[in-house]
């Protein structure tokens, strides 16, 4: 009765809608960012439709790299079977380059490490080795900086393989060359992708040691990671935006990957996933299970801001060393399983040259690639969430279900895994399939399962849609992007685990969140991690996002969106009002009056039919104060 008694009062209110909203995009193009443009935003160009896999030199050699370490790793990817599964980039990291020629700007190759760079002129190029990559089958990555130096030359302790000459002569970075750059790397020497750190925006402040002592000419730091306040947002997003472009104009082709390297900084969260392929969330990972941790949860809370041609990047794979060797398997099996399940890049970081078969069967493991390159392109959501362990589940393009029990301590925990984590009905049979040892059983309602310290169990589950009819929009974080999620300024993640970070050890004072992402939109959750509630009513299911925001829902054949929206009880200001818009493919279907929080949830219901995308806007009249959390209870697209 409710919903059909709305309808008619949405319509009603769409026109008074309507005649404000001509005056809003009236306005000139970017000055309101919540009107409707009926696209898909995110990032579509390069080719990541789904996560890249593949092996970077990084982990294993870290700046001594050579043709022989790199032609090893990827000939073992050949004869293992692992390029076959998918493992297709070969990716040089730091440390391949010798200096930037003063004559013409053109960057030289460190030849005596990569023999077969070596040209009869004494211009060494990359040809020989990516045609060689490319008759293997492979794909090649190149790497380099956003600004003058790189991430070696500002934290590199010893000489290795840093670049040589006069200070211009050590200015490898893209910056004020990227255009000549990315045409050497894409055009003249063939490689398919590129990797872009942030260092020479980050670290070669004016009064930093390397700077004082002569070594370096000083950036004025772009990005600071210690103060969110003080990165340059727009200049850091400009800088990509230039090299964006010019891979766009050199790869017609669009067979191209970018990778970001800022650490989650300058919020790049926000816009990272409009402008590359991957992003990383956070810095380096370690061998080490807390570091680990920290680089899980500086991406697992993103999943609305991953999609097929853009994804969350929490770093390479650490398998083989440290707590992820071939004596820590459950570790290892718990980090490929995270990856897997998160929709991260799979880059092997490990020497496959001795790594060890228990190892290359962890990378190998086909039912864990299938989920990580499932074609819906859905990241996890989290289910069931605490400090020591938590449930992630996955929706498939099939309709099956992935969910991983990740014990993330030292104890034994006894976990209860129900219908409703998995969003199945209660009243039917759930089957799981365990990705790990094959095993078959059966549920309903729910079911024990023991899960060991640092154990992540992992299921394939077939079971019944709570909806009969379609998928709650939380099931389904690949089809969701928000455009605008309101935030207006970053705020540190206070989720993320604190580790002690390798290269710092306990000097200084201990971490500080300093991982953008606080008040993000989320899953089944408001921004800020409380459970959704709308004047006292609880949704399971639903989005949270802060108003003002936009979030584009990309539809393919459903015909119907219902949800139930209003302002969160979490809001602090409980004056501030919101109206939400709804709009399909540019034009306003239904909106609702001015809402505030203690308002009851208002339904929506609206057809869909043969609408590509619909936006949800939500639109708060003059953010005073604090931003105020909305929430889209048991958004869903239905058929
Ligand atoms: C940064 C990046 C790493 C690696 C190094 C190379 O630290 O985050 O992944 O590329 O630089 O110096």
């Amino acid at each position: 009765m409710i919903l059909k008694h709305y309808i008619i009062s949405a319509t009603i209110l769409c026109a008074a809608a309507g005649a404000n909203l001509k005056a809003q995009t009236a306005s000139p193009r970017g000055a309101d960012s919540l009107a409707p443009t009926g696209h898909w935003s995110a990032y579509q160009a390069g080719s990541a439709q789904l996560p890249p896999m593949g092996w970077n030199s990084w982990n294993a050699f870290f700046t001594e790299i050579d043709e022989e370490k790199l032609l090893g790793s990827a000939q073992r990817i050949l004869a293992t079977g692992l390029a076959e599964k998918g493992y297709r980039f070969i990716n040089i990291d730091d440390g391949w380059w010798l200096k930037r020629r003063s004559s013409d700007g053109r960057i030289i190759i460190r030849a005596d490490k990569f023999p077969s760079a070596r040209g009869r002129k004494g211009t060494p190029s990359f040809r020989p080795l990516t045609d060689k990559l490319h008759a293997m089958g492979l794909k090649a990555g190149i790497y380099s900086d956003l600004g003058r130096n790189s991430c070696s030359q500002a934290y590199s302790e010893g000489p290795a393989q840093l670049p040589e000459g006069s200070m211009a002569e050590r200015e490898v970075g893209l910056y004020g060359h990227s255009d000549q750059d990315i045409r050497l790397y894409f055009v003249d020497w063939g490689f398919d992708a590129i990797k872009v750190d942030g260092c020479g925006i980050r670290a070669f402040a004016p009064d930093s040691e390397r700077v004082l002592s002569g070594q370096f000419r000083a950036f004025p730091p772009l990005i600071d990671q210690h103060s969110l306040t003080r990165s340059d947002i727009p200049a850091v997003r400009a800088l990509f935006w230039d090299i964006n472009q010019s891979l766009a104009k050199y790869n017609p082709d669009g067979d191209y990957m970018l990778s970001l390297c800022i650490w989650g900084s300058a919020n790049v969260r926000s816009w990272g996933k409009d402008v590359g392929s991957i992003s990383r969330t956070s810095d380096d990972i370690a061998p080490e299970w807390g570091r680990m941790l920290t680089n899980f949860d500086s991406a697992v809370s993103r999943a609305l801001y991953a999609h097929p041609g853009g994804w969350n990047d929490p770093d390479m794979l650490f398998i083989g060393k440290g707590d992820f060797d071939a004596n820590h398997l459950t570790e290892a099996r718990s980090h490929f399983t995270l990856w897997a399940m998160m929709n991260a890049p799979l880059f092997i970081g490990a020497d496959l040259r001795t790594t060890p078969q228990a190892l290359l069967d962890i990378f190998g493991n086909e039912e864990l690639i299938a989920l990580n390159q499932d074609a819906a392109g859905n990241q996890a959501t989290i289910a069931f969430d605490t400090d020591g362990f938590q449930i992630l589940v996955k929706t498939l393009a099939n309709g099956d279900k992935a969910v991983a029990l990740f014990n993330r301590g030292p104890s034994t925990v006894d976990a209860v895994l129900t219908a409703d984590h998995l969003k199945f009905r209660t009243d039917r049979a759930v089957t799981l399939q365990d990705l790990w040892t094959g095993t078959k059983s059966n549920f309903t309602r729910e079911m024990k399962l023991q899960v060991a310290p640092r154990e992540t169990r992992v299921f394939r589950a077939k079971g019944d849609h709570l909806l009969a009819d379609g998928l709650y929009l939380s099931e389904q974080p690949g089809v969701v992007n928000p455009a605008v999620d309101g935030v207006m300024e970053p705020q540190p993640d206070p989720n993320i685990y604190r580790s002690i970070p390798g290269w710092r050890g306990t000097r200084g004072i201990g971490e500080r969140p300093m991982y953008a992402g606080w008040g993000g939109a989320m899953a089944d959750a408001t921004p800020y991690n409380q459970a959704l509630v709308i004047a006292g009513q609880s949704f399971a299911s639903g989005l949270g996002i802060l108003a003002n925001s936009r979030l584009e829902i990309r539809n393919q054949g459903f015909t119907r969106f219902t949800a139930k929206v209003g302002v969160d009880d979490s809001a602090l200001d409980g004056n501030q009002t919101v109206r939400f818009f709804l709009y399909g493919d540019g034009k306003l279907i239904a909106s609702t009056p001015p809402m505030r929080r203690g308002a009851p949830a208002q339904p929506l219901e609206v057809s869909i039919k043969e609408v590509a995308i619909i936006e949800l806007v939500a639109r708060a009249d003059g953010v005073k104060g604090n931003a105020v959390p909305v929430t889209w209870g048991e958004a869903a697209l239905r058929y």
